[in-house]
């Protein structure tokens, strides 16, 4: 693992956008594991500018998201969808056909989850794939118990979810969609790399129990410790469970 932890969640955007304009740069066609929610603002935000600024070209990437909500249309300003135009695909020179995410308004969700996993096959595989971190510990939307081995798949979403991102729909947990579809552990563990990003003192808990507690489905996001290539970027407030010897180990740009 390479840990970075950075002062504030504004750095370790910016040390996050970094890694993934590096990754852009080192391939012809990168292909990205793209993920949303409130830690992808500020990446989203500086890669944008990146390319504003002329100095980041997305023409040749391919882009795969995580998830989607079961029910909700590419329209609904509530989707991952909506949220991927809003936040980066808009601001960029990448080709909206390159830009992949389960469609959660499909009539049979386990074609759509197949024929997900097969246009990843067909792409050669992520690259690069970005992650959150959720309060169950869920990476995509694998809420425990994930098997390390689930694809891409239909999942029911969890209380505490459903708590977590009841903002998005008048801030009503009820409100918020109860199932989703997800890449699998299994799909987010054959990317190349991965880059978990994490910010703030509400994932201080859980952040040390991903990277210190026991590798189990009960905790998906323990599942990038049996990676051979991630890194883990925090700021100081959701580092602030670790252990010293994890601290110990890590890369800090005071
Ligand atoms: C979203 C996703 C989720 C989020 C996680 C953290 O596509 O895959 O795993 O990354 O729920 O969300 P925020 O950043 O809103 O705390």
């Amino acid at each position: 693992m390479k840990l970075i932890i950075e002062n504030d969640a504004g750095t370790a955007a910016t040390a996050a956008a970094q890694l993934i304009a590096e990754e852009i740069g080192a391939h012809d066609t990168p292909v990205l594991g793209l993920a949303t929610g409130r830690t992808m603002e500020g990446i989203y935000a500086r890669l944008a500018q990146a390319h504003e600024q002329g100095t980041l070209d997305f023409s040749c990437v391919t882009s795969f998201n995580l998830d989607e909500y079961v029910g909700l249309s590419a329209e609904d300003p509530r989707s991952y969808h909506y949220y991927m135009q809003d936040h980066l695909f808009r601001f960029v020179n990448i080709d909206l056909h390159r830009t992949h995410l389960p469609d959660g308004a499909a009539t049979d969700l386990d074609a759509e989850c197949a024929a997900y996993e097969a246009q990843i096959a067909r792409s050669g595989g992520i690259d690069l794939q970005l992650l959150g971190i959720g309060d169950t510990g869920h990476i995509g939307f694998n809420e425990p118990p994930s098997s390390f081995d689930t694809r891409t798949r239909c999942v029911e979403l969890d209380e505490a979810t459903r708590e977590q991102n009841a903002a998005m729909f008048g801030g009503d947990p009820n409100a918020v969609p109860h199932e989703a579809l997800t890449m699998g552990v299994g799909t987010i563990l054959d990317a190349r790399r991965l880059l978990l990003v994490a910010t703030g003192p509400a994932k201080a808990g859980i952040v040390a129990k991903a990277l210190e507690g026991p590798i189990t489905p009960e905790v998906s996001a323990s599942a990038i410790r049996l990676h051979k290539n991630y890194v883990v970027i925090l700021d100081e407030a959701s580092a602030a469970e670790l252990s010293p010897a994890t601290l110990a180990r890590a890369q800090r740009n005071a």
